[in-house]
């Protein structure tokens, strides 16, 4: 298992390119199942999550071609041949499970492995199951496995959901531009990463409105046709890297970057004293006056704090002036880079969904384990304005969610190397 070598090395700057969302691309690829015709992405991200979504569809029978050195993925769903998402495929990664909805609106039929839990929690799927049961599926859980058809087609409905589940909105989303007749989703998820799939759906002729609203209404359609859809910025590799600069110093652009995918988390940052400059290429960020002020942050849903920037914004807040509160309110265990920070000097204490966090002046290097895709980064981030030398262990967690992280942080300036392990 490789890890990532990184000694503190003072202020950052220069510029930084976002890539396309993991988190959007891993619901566009599965809408390939809604059609005969081609879809091709554009501006995917070089992840490993992306090939273990590839793996996942042509094991379905899609055709998946990667060209420019990854960056598009043309699909090709016209022969599916295999109704069954396996277990040993969808244990790897949860989004496994968003091939449910297009292919029980594609074929009638879908075997799909619950995922199982996950470092950050058990992650079931009850809210995927009532909203495609609302749409006429009949879904029976058998050795693990998801059984779900829709003899005589779905049909739409209007349903609202407990809980605004990203995964459940894309599912339904993707299920319903297939049904027959109207669907209305209440409670919907309003991530960036629906709107984009939206999009997507829409470009291929599906009828879709009120996508990164609450309630989202879909016409079904006979069938869908084939597009070709660029992949929208990566709003978590956005906000992680907006927080390099403002944790080591400096200036940094971040190319590709837009305030409006990363609202609330830029309150944040201005509340703690980071500026943040809109330019013609995407923003710039810097440290206005050395040293972060100490904020409170609850994790929401969009457009909340996103949970997915709550370990990076836990790794500023250590070497924050002052004391706050982060509250971890989507996911059950997502505090577990905080004993890691701990062995860097970090002054943490956790209770339950909430973790307080005493700022230092400087963390201190240290052996640190890895222990989930964020968690990951959140190490590396500290270990960027740390006295020595960090080293990040199972860095393959890193893999999933980040590509090319040592070539764009030491482009800044930072002092980082990827060593292979046993
Ligand atoms: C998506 O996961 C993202 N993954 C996650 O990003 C992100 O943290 C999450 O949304 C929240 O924003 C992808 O898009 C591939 P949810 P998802 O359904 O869809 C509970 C990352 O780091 N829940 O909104 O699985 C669930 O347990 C990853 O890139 C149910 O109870 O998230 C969790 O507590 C991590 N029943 C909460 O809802 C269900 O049927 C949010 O889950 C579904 C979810």
């Amino acid at each position: 298992m490789d890890s990532i070598i990184v000694t503190g090395n003072g202020p950052l700057s220069g510029q930084i390119p976002i890539a396309g969302a993991k988190n959007a691309c891993l619901t566009l690829m599965p809408a390939t199942l809604l059609s005969e015709e081609p879809l091709t992405l554009t501006n995917a991200p070089r992840l490993s999550d992306i090939k273990t979504m590839t793996e996942l569809l042509q094991s379905l029978g899609t055709e998946v071609t990667s060209m420019s050195d990854g960056q598009v993925l043309a699909m090709s769903s016209h022969d599916m041949n295999n109704h069954i998402a396996d277990y040993d495929i969808v244990r790897k990664m949860r989004a496994s499970n968003l091939v449910l909805g297009p292919m029980l609106a594609r074929l009638g039929h879908a075997v799909v492995s619950l995922p199982g839990g996950c470092a950050i929690g058990a992650r079931p799927m009850d809210l995927h199951i009532d909203a495609l049961t609302a749409l006429g599926a009949e879904i029976e859980l058998k050795d693990g496995y998801l059984h779900a058809q829709a003899p005589g087609g779905l049909k739409g409905a209007v349903h609202e959901m407990r809980f605004a589940s990203v995964g459940a909105t894309e599912n339904v989303l993707m299920a319903a531009t297939l049904a027959k007749g109207t669907t209305v989703l209440k409670n919907a998820a309003r991530e960036p990463e629906i709107v984009d799939l939206a999009d997507c759906l829409r470009a291929m002729g599906a009828q879709i409105e009120g996508d990164g609203t609450s309630t989202i209404t879909i016409q079904g359609v006979d069938r869908l046709h084939g597009a070709t859809h660029q992949v929208v910025t990566d709003r978590i590799e956005l906000g992680t890297y907006m927080l390099a600069p403002a944790i080591c110093g400096g200036e940094v652009e971040c190319l590709g970057g837009r305030i409006e995918l990363v609202g609330a988390f830029c309150e944040k940052l201005d509340e703690a004293g980071i500026s943040v400059e809109e330019t013609a290429n995407g923003l710039k960020v810097s440290c206005k006056n050395g040293r972060a002020k100490a904020v409170n942050v609850t994790t929401e849903p969009f457009p909340g704090f996103p949970t997915d920037l709550q370990a990076q914004m836990m790794a500023l807040m250590c070497t924050a002036e002052g004391n706050c509160v982060l509250e971890e309110k989507i996911f059950e265990n997502r505090f577990m880079h905080a004993p890691e920070l701990m062995r860097m000097g970090a002054q943490i204490e956790v209770h339950g969904g909430t973790a307080s966090v005493t700022g230092v002046e400087k963390l201190k290097g240290a052996q640190v384990m890895a222990t989930d895709l964020r968690a990951s980064i959140s190490l590396i981030l500290a270990g960027l304005a740390a006295e020595g030398e960090t080293i990040v262990n199972r860095v393959y967690h890193l893999d999933r969610g980040y590509e090319r992280v040592v070539a764009k942080l030491s482009n800044l300036g930072a002092k980082i190397e990827r060593v292979s392990g046993s």
